[in-house]
């Protein structure tokens, strides 16, 4: 059997099952099990696959069918060029993550001096780890609710060689965390519970906790808004990725006498996603 002909047929039956961007699901699954590069399966429709990498393309295609996301079939999920290995115990990172952990990375490397920063509801601990190997003298401090994230997220420090560099503690408020911080970056629970059970199965299938933030949404968010400023060096940001419509309700919430510099950022597709500001 060719990998053109595996793709084609995999393509097919992915679509059937209602799988969003089936041909791209099946080339990673395919180049997962022959360990090849996954354009050269486009460069060369004509390649033999083996019984063995046969075999698991054919249960990785089963899971997809089931719903599974892809980053957990292959174990592991890129961000910003970082292997941040994944599985059921954490939420997968996503592409807005990427751009929320570029914002962190500009607003530090505007900052002068020690620099701390705190990843908080880190998860796999990719926003931490990336901020980490970006600036090699940062402080970093992960906090995180979930023990079955912070034990992930450990692995993946160690994985990366940063296990010394960065700081995990077990929260779920700031109340634990000892400050200050130059930053404090949150990607929170941000779907609002009611629109949990409405999900796709495959958001479905991560953790809730790292889903649900409440009535709106904004329970996790608020709190960071409230605590913040007692955890924040004078001049120091808050910058959190949000929900659509989230970031301009927090602001406007949050008051002038303590915040200066409030902003929001769009995020690639023209989303208003992240909330900045600095404590004064
Ligand atoms: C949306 S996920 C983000 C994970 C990771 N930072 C990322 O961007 O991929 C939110 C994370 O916050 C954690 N979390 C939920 N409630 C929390 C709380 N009250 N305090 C700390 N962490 C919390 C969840 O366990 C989950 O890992």
């Amino acid at each position: 059997m060719t990998a053109g002909k595996l793709l084609t047929d995999a393509e097919r039956r992915l679509t059937e099952a209602g799988v969003e961007e089936p041909g791209q699901n099946a080339q990673w699954l395919l180049a997962d099990a022959m360990g090849v590069e996954r354009l050269r399966l486009l460069a060369e429709p004509d390649l033999p696959v083996g019984a063995a990498a046969l075999k698991k393309f054919n249960k990785g295609l089963l899971l997809k069918e089931q719903g599974l996301p892809l980053a957990y079939i292959l174990g592991w999920q890129d961000f910003r060029g970082l292997r941040i290995n994944v599985d059921e115990r954490v939420l997968v990172p996503r592409p807005e993550t990427e751009e929320l952990a570029g914002h962190a990375a500009d607003f530090l490397a505007g900052r002068k001096g020690a620099l701390s920063a705190l990843d908080y509801g880190a998860g796999s601990g990719a926003i931490a780890l990336w901020l980490g190997k970006r600036f090699p003298a940062l402080r970093v401090t992960a906090a995180e609710k979930s023990p079955r994230a912070i034990a992930c997220a450990r692995e993946n420090a160690e994985a990366l060689g940063l296990a010394a560099r960065v700081k995990f503690v077990r929260a779920s408020t700031l109340g634990p965390v000892r400050g200050p911080f130059d930053l404090i970056v949150s990607n929170p629970p941000y779907i609002p519970s009611g629109v949990i059970p409405g999900l796709a199965p495959e958001v479905l299938s991560e953790p809730k906790v790292a889903l649900d933030g409440g009535g709106d949404g904004l329970d996790i968010a608020r709190m960071l808004a409230q605590q913040a400023p007692a955890k924040l060096k004078k001049g120091g940001a808050l910058l959190l990725e949000l929900g659509g419509g989230q970031p301009g309700k927090l602001l406007a919430a949050m008051p002038a006498a303590t915040w200066k510099d409030k902003k929001m950022f769009r995020d690639l597709c023209g989303i208003e996603r992240f909330l900045f500001a600095r404590i004064k």
